[in-house]
């Protein structure tokens, strides 16, 4: 019998719960995507997401005991994400597992929503373990962490505007595709080419695996305006695959060029705008040109969920981490903070 946990994630739009066996072995991941509600808004509305959280958090969590074939009895753990996120919504993943926690007389650990997206890669590579380095990249985060053991973690580098993912949503509306921008963006590229504009690819001087990508942006809205005012009908497909590149080739190199600096052997990419396929695929042919084993989780693992909090919960119960009752949500919660 291994050791189960229950996991449960509700950090953004996602309402997710999850059981993990042994940290590797998921056994139903169970996710409530709110996207349809948030789109007509152009993003998330964050009291619109904890509201849906509550009427779906106990139908999503019996979902998941239940595909696992699983009683809350047979639970080591019960395993929620506390931060970082929006803190209404964080509320009612931990409030759920604080409860049932409570009630079943299970240890609670508390799992940092970044920790998660990263510890996603050790799901379908059953021989990825530590030390690696790993691209974070998702809506609402942008880091080069070196992961040198389970639960040890090291930011090496960090975005210091937007997001990767929040430059592809932001993009993606200006070019009139809508929320969420990157998986639009991804597809539309696939016909333009990358090479047709030429946008900034913006590196830091002092702090070399660090980004920035609102100047990029600005480039792009710059782009746009001035074919407005010439009067001159620009190619969507054309600013899709030439904005994609310009973060693509950032990321890449960063990333690279981090994994030799740091002596480490391995390269992962984590969170959603990991699901890219540009990103991937570039990404893949640079580490292997570098000698570097390279890992990414299928894009339903690249996105919330909460199988990937129930991997990280996993390594951080062996290790005894356990949270109090009193575990609330932490919007701002830092990598390797606990
Ligand atoms: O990790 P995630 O699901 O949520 C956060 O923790 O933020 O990431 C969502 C972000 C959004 O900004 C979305 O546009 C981006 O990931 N994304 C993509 C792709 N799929 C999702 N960006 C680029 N290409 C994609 N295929
Ligand atoms: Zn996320």
């Amino acid at each position: 019998m291994g050791i189960k946990i229950l996991a449960i994630e509700s950090s953004c739009d996602e309402t997710a719960a999850a059981v993990v066996e042994d940290g590797r072995n998921v056994l139903s991941n169970t996710i409530y995507s709110q996207i349809d509600l948030h789109t007509i808004y152009g993003g998330v509305v964050p009291e619109i997401a904890s509201r849906k959280h509550v009427e779906k958090i106990n139908q999503v969590i019996k979902h998941a005991l239940a595909e696992a074939g699983t009683g809350l009895q047979d639970i080591d753990a019960v395993a929620v994400t506390y931060g970082p996120g929006l803190v209404g919504a964080l509320l009612v993943g931990v409030s759920a597992a604080k409860s049932l926690a409570y009630a079943a007389g299970k240890p609670l650990v508390g799992v940092n929503h970044i920790e998660g997206h990263i510890s996603a890669n050790y799901i379908e590579h059953s021989e990825l373990e530590p030390p690696f380095m790993c691209m974070v990249a998702s809506g609402g985060h942008s880091h080069l962490v070196l992961v040198k053991d389970y639960n040890e973690y090291e930011i090496i580098g960090r975005t210091r505007d937007d997001a990767a993912g929040e430059a592809f949503d932001k993009v993606a509306r200006a070019i009139g595709l809508g929320y969420p921008g990157g998986p639009k963006v991804d597809k539309l590229a696939k016909e333009g080419n990358p090479e047709a504009i030429s946008f900034p690819r913006a590196h830091v001087d002092e702090a070399p695996y660090d980004f920035s990508f609102s100047g990029l942006k600005s480039a792009v809205l710059n782009y746009l305006n001035g074919c407005d005012m010439k009067r001159i009908e620009y190619n969507r497909a054309d600013v899709a695959a030439s904005f994609q590149q310009a973060v693509v080739d950032v990321l890449v190199a960063n990333s690279v060029n981090a994994a030799k600096d740091h002596g480490v052997k391995k390269l992962a990419l984590a969170g959603g705008v990991a699901s890219n396929s540009r990103l991937r695929e570039c990404m893949k042919a640079a580490a292997e040109s570098a000698g570097l084993e390279f890992y990414y989780p299928s894009p339903i693992l690249c996105t919330d969920n909460a199988a990937m909090i129930g991997v990280a919960g996993y390594y951080a119960y062996m290790a005894g981490e356990r949270s109090p009752l009193s575990l609330n949500a932490m919007p701002n919660l830092k990598i390797g903070e606990r």
